[in-house]
């Protein structure tokens, strides 16, 4: 089954089972938001790439009320729900069907944002979606991904596994939301912390940083031409 495919099949129960399925899905929101250098009313320009339902470009949005999102997916179930959600306010969103690990990004933003999609890629085409997320920023503009990372040793993937799947089990996941998780994990293609800031670098992003991990999730990311550090340090686990 393709990504996509995936995608359509989850789209209708996504939202509600979000929170119990990513465990501190509301600190790792937090800590994207707390790094965006941007004033609350500047009109800033935002890329969502695997948008999906429109989760991140909510909370974006409304953090920065001026700002005008493009929602980048695959899935034409997960976008049918986010232009749901986002209908109010035409002006601001802006929807594209695309696999952006296969076509050229559209330019000129401030913020590249992505959650919980880059992962899908082989290492060739993140390493690839790196350098196109370069060239779509502006100059000062910012990347950051919230996304899952793969444990950088057997031993801690392992204890990755273990951990993801007690806080899952704790907060109350459905055997049935626990058996559409697995299924769409085996499109997972995770790569380890250090070889995507790598890469990040390699793709010409300035100030690679980590602003949280905790476990299996991380928050990271780069500015294009401004040679200051993305973040904090914070890792837990
Ligand atoms: C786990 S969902 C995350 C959705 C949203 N970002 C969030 O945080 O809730 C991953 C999304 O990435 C999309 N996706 C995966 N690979 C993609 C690609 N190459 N191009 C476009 N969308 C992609 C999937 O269709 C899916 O909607």
């Amino acid at each position: 089954m393709t990504v996509g495919a995936l995608f359509d099949e989850a789209a209708g129960g996504y939202d509600e089972a979000r929170r119990r399925l990513v465990p501190g899905l509301d600190e790792l929101y937090a800590a994207l938001l707390e790094g965006l250098p941007f004033k609350k009313e500047e009109p800033i320009k935002v890329l969502d790439l695997g948008a999906g339902t429109g989760l991140l470009s909510a909370e974006i949005s409304g953090r920065f009320p001026r700002a005008r999102v493009t929602l980048v997916d695959l899935s034409v179930e997960m976008l049918r729900v986010a232009r749901r959600r986002f209908a109010r306010e035409p002006h601001r969103f802006e929807f594209r069907v695309m696999d952006f690990a296969r076509k050229d990004l559209p330019a000129g933003y401030d913020l590249v944002a992505s959650a919980l999609s880059i992962h899908h890629l082989t290492d060739g085409d993140k390493r690839e979606t790196f350098e196109k997320v370069h060239g779509a920023l502006v100059p000062g503009g910012l990347f950051v991904n919230l996304d899952q990372v793969l444990g950088a040793s057997p031993e801690e993937e392992a204890g990755y596994e273990e951990w993801w799947l007690r806080r899952v089990r704790e907060a109350g996941a459905s055997e049935e939301e626990l058996a559409g998780a697995f299924r769409r994990m085996r499109a997972d293609r995770n790569a380890t912390l250090a070889d995507q800031l790598r890469w990040l670098e390699e793709a010409g992003f300035e100030g690679v940083g980590c602003a949280r991990g905790d476990h299996r999730f991380a928050v990271y990311g780069g500015r294009k031409g401004i040679a200051s550090s993305y973040n904090g340090k914070e890792r837990h686990g």
